[in-house]
């Protein structure tokens, strides 16, 4: 592991310098979404100054360079991947639309009457909502794969939940709430010796860790730029080529046809365009480009190490103060960057405001996994989360914060 400079890739990130109720801003609410480096703001801003104009449309030199750029940073986010081809990378607004688009076309061809779609209990309702839309349409089945209580799926009965009957089985990579990794690679092999599809929610991994689609053999990973030092409003999905060559387009318009006639049917497109109606965020898709360039220059190896040595330390602490309760795995080597907890007498909401004062930022809430908070019996939970530029100095604030925050409520 490469000795990461933080201090200096502190100093690419603006935001992270500037006070918060008279604090250091220090941010921890990586999960939601994480911060973006110089040279992703300055992405978005020369393009608008020097470069704009529309793709896939223009014989102009400024409609020839958005498109080669448009297509460059796509080969980049192939490449992080290790998609087997760009064609099968398709740009989205975000994972839940990614997801949407899965249900909504693979699943409305695929899925019929009496078959089934599993999912785990740890599923951002992102990966729950579209699954249950779709199966209710289609009179199909939800499963849950079984969790055990520190929050990692159970294989003992695994063989009767995803069978013949299953179509798809869609599943968190890293749980945004309980950090637990689930063994992806584990979970496609069954699926695939039972012939169903296999989702992979990346959101929280893509961005943090090294993952390989080709080697995981996944049919479809969605994931976020803005999680990972890109902008907001562009996600992706990968897609299995035959998967998305057989899927019809989910959204109709310029740039998914090949061929539009007053009288007959159009024609679509061939892939990613298929799945791209529209003028594309053709801006944010260059600007997520240069994120990956920022990302592939530390090295997403280096960041991952990084962020397990902040979590142990992390967690190290936090499992020995009294009145403190984690969610998930105690074990932090099997753990992303995402600390979800609750105090005993302090509501998080309070504790999040509290800890804002003092200029720390964390998520408070359900966390969009309202199933799986209630299942701990609580109605809301703090969560830390950590990114690269995240310090030791920054979790020692946090816990010293934490310790006198608990003096003024519990005094
Ligand atoms: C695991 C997981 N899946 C899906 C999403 C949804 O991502 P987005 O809001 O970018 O669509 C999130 C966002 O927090 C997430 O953490």
């Amino acid at each position: 592991m490469k000795k990461l400079d933080i201090q200096k890739i502190r100093s690419d990130f603006p935001i992270l310098s500037r006070k918060v109720n008279g604090n250091k801003l220090v941010y921890l609410d990586n999960a939601a979404t994480t911060q973006k480096p110089n040279s992703v703001i300055d992405s978005i801003s020369n393009f608008y100054k020097t470069s704009n104009s529309n793709v896939h449309r223009g014989v102009h030199t400024l409609s020839i360079e958005s498109t080669e750029n448009y297509e460059f940073a796509r080969e980049k986010i192939a490449k992080l991947i290790n998609s087997p081809s760009p064609e099968t990378v398709i740009w989205t607004r975000n994972t839940s639309e990614s997801i949407n688009l899965v249900a909504f076309t693979w699943g409305e061809k695929n899925i019929m009457s009496g078959d089934n779609i599993v999912i785990t209990p740890m599923e951002h309702h992102s990966n729950i909502v579209p699954w249950q839309q779709i199966a209710k349409k289609k009179n199909a089945e939800i499963r849950y794969l079984p969790m055990s209580n520190d929050g990692k799926i159970e294989f003992n009965n695994i063989g009767k939940i995803i069978d013949s009957k299953t179509k798809i089985v869609a599943l968190t990579h890293v749980s945004n709430v309980l950090g637990t990794i689930n063994p992806a690679k584990k979970i496609i092999d069954i699926a695939h010796d039972k012939n169903a599809v296999v989702l992979l929610d990346a959101a929280q991994s893509v961005p943090h860790m090294p993952v390989d689609v080709s080697d995981l053999d996944v049919d479809f990973l969605t994931f976020s730029l803005h999680k990972m030092m890109g902008p907001t409003g562009i996600g992706i999905l990968y897609g299995r080529k035959q998967l998305l060559d057989e899927m019809p387009p989910y959204m109709f318009g310029g740039d998914m046809i090949l061929e539009v006639s007053y009288e007959k049917d159009a024609k679509w497109n061939s892939l990613p365009y298929k799945f791209e109606a529209g003028t594309p965020n053709f801006a944010d898709a260059i600007a997520s480009g240069v994120a990956v360039d920022y990302l592939n220059q530390i090295g997403i190896d280096n960041i991952w190490q990084h962020e397990k040595l902040i979590t142990e330390y992390a967690m190290s602490k936090m499992l020995s103060l009294k009145k403190i309760h984690i969610l998930g795995s105690p074990d932090f080597k099997d753990r992303g960057g995402v600390i979800s907890f609750y105090h005993e007498d302090i509501h998080p909401h309070d504790l999040g405001t509290a800890l804002d004062q003092r200029g720390i930022a964390i998520r408070t809430g359900h966390h969009c996994a309202m199933p799986l908070v209630r299942s701990y019996d609580i109605v809301a939970a703090a969560r830390i989360s950590f990114y690269v530029y995240n310090t030791i100095d920054e979790v020692d604030a946090f816990l010293y914060s934490l310790e006198q925050i608990e003096g003024y409520f519990t005094k």
